[in-house]
This record gives C-alpha cells, structure tokens and sequence, in this order.
C-alpha cells in the first residue's frame, strides 16, 4: 500500500487540532470554576464557609444536600422554597457532571463512584490528590482549621477561582 496523501493530511491535521484540544486544557490549569450568578449563591451558602463551586461535586450529592438542608452537617441551613430551587437549579446546572462541566469538573466526576452522592468535596478522590503535599499539620493551623476551609488558602475560592498562583497558605 503506497502513502496516501490525502490521508495522510487529514491525519496532520486531526493532530493539530488534537494539539490545540490539549492546550485547551491546559488553559484549564487557570482551575477556574463557574459560579452562579448574582449574590444569592454567595449570600446563602457562603455565609458558614466558602461558597464551594457547583463544579466541584456532581449533581446528585448536590440533590441529596438540597433535601436535607434542615440537616447540613448538624446545622440548620434551611432556605426559603424559592431560594432552595434556585440555588439547586444552579448546583446542577454547574454540576462536575452537568451540562457547563470543562476538562476539570469531568475529571472530579470520573473520579466519583456511579453509586456514591459524596456530600463532602474533601472526601472526594481528585481533592485528595491535588492535597496530597499539605503535611497534616498545615490543615490545622488557626487560620485554617480544616481541608474545607477553601478560601483560607485559595485567595479567590469565592469566586470558583483556585489556580496554582492564587495560593497563600497562612503561616499561624
Ligand atoms: C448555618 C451554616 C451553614 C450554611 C448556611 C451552609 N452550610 Fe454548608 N456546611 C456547614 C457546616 C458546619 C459544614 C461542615 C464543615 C466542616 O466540617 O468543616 C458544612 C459543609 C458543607 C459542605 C462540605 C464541605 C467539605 O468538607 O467538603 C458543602 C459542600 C456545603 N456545606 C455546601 C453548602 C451549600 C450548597 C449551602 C447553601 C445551600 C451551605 N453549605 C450552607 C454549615 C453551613
Ligand atoms: C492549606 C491550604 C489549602 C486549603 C484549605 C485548600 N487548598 Fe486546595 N490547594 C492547596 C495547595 C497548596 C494546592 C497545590 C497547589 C497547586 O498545585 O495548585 C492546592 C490545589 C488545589 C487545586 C488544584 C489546583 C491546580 O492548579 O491544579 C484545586 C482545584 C483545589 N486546591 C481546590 C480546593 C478546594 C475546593 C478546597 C476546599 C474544599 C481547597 N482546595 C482547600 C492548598 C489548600
């Protein structure tokens, strides 16, 4: 079989676009999360603790959470019927596995069992492994105090931004 020229262009091709998918990716390493719109999201559920992006759990451990709101963790973090809705329609619509999900948000949804609705984020796989050089001890400093305390270390968490460059762990 002699080279076929046709071919072998569209394989060229397929590789450059290939290539620019990667760097799409790459472009990801800016680590950013979409967040709801307007202040309700921030207001409601950033109140306690960071606001945590949609994007970091998939939708149905959002779902489970929604419903059980009179029950968060031991608080009552009950909302209004139509702030609940709301909220939920956003928690899923950005959802790891939702429909607006990047290259990131699918891999902390792969990295999730099909069975399991996780309602922790620092319980799930990838945040364990993007974690994994903090020695112990750092998660216990007062500034800190625990792994969800998001914003504590990544300036931006609010704003669904956690790159690399954005990181100032507190030294106390
Ligand atoms: C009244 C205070 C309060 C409000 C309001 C609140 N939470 Fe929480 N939330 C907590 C507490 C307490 C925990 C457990 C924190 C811990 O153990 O470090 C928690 C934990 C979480 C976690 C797990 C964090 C982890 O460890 O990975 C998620 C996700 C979460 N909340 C989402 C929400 C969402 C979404 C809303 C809005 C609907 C909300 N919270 C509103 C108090 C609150
Ligand atoms: C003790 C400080 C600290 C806390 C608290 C913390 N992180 Fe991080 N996080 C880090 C460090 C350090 C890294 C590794 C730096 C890096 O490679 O980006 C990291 C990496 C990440 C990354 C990967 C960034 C990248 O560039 O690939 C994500 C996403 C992330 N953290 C999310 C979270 C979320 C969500 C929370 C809260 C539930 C959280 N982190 C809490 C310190 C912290």
């Amino acid at each position: 079989m002699g080279v076929n020229w046709r071919n072998l262009s569209v394989l060229i091709g397929a590789v450059v676009l290939a290539g620019a998918w990667i760097g799409q990716g790459q472009a990801d390493s800016e680590v950013v999360f979409p967040m709801p719109p307007g202040p309700l999201y921030v207001k409601e559920c950033g109140s306690c603790h960071t606001a945590y992006a949609p994007g970091l759990l998939p939708a149905r451990s959002w779902q489970k959470m929604m419903n059980e709101l009179d029950n968060h963790f031991g608080e009552d973090a009950s909302l209004e019927e139509p702030e609940r809705l709301a909220i939920l329609r956003w928690l899923t619509d950005y959802a790891a596995d939702g429909p607006n999900a990047n290259m990131l948000m699918r891999r902390i949804a792969a990295s999730i069992p099909r069975g399991a609705a996780p309602q922790r984020i620092t319980e799930t796989p990838l945040f364990r492994h993007q974690h994994d050089e903090v020695p112990a001890h750092i998660w216990k400093r007062s500034r800190i105090g625990s792994p969800s305390n998001c914003s504590a270390c990544h300036t931006r968490a609010n704003e669904g931004r956690y790159p690399e460059r954005e990181v100032r762990i507190p030294r106390n």
